[in-house]
């Protein structure tokens, strides 16, 4: 088969959307991310791939924690949009009308409205 050489690149399709919830108390936020998936299943390990512009960002690299939610498919408009509004902007879980739940490990808080939240 004929190879069509590419400048370099991340092409990887298709990726699954997850909101990504992060903060803890006193400021949370969410955000849609695509580079998500697992890195080891013993012991279990996953990754998110955040561009530092985010304002979620120093978030997580001030707590150490998110929480990866899976999105219901009432939640697929809202997912979008978590994706090109800034928490800097909006309160995301106002907004969408979300709700933060407590989790079992960690501070960050997770969606109430998502069915499987990954902490
Ligand atoms: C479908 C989709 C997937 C996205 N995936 C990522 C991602 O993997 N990593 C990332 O840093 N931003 C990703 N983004 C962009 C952020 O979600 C977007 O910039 C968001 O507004 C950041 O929110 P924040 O500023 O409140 O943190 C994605 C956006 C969309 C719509």
């Amino acid at each position: 088969m004929k190879k069509t050489i590419f400048k370099g690149g991340a092409m990887l399709a298709p990726v699954p959307p997850v909101l990504v919830s992060c903060g803890n108390e006193t400021e949370k936020n969410i955000f849609t991310v695509a580079w998500t998936g697992t890195m080891c299943t013993s012991p279990p390990v996953t990754y998110i791939a955040v561009r530092p512009s985010r304002h979620s960002y120093r978030m997580i690299r001030e707590t150490g924690e998110f929480v990866i939610n899976l999105v219901p498919e009432s939640l697929t408009a809202v997912c979008d949009t978590c994706g090109v509004k800034s928490g800097r902007d909006i309160d995301k879980f106002n907004a969408f009308g979300l709700h933060p739940a407590k989790g079992q490990s960690v501070q960050a808080p997770l969606i109430e409205e998502c069915p499987v939240n990954i902490e």
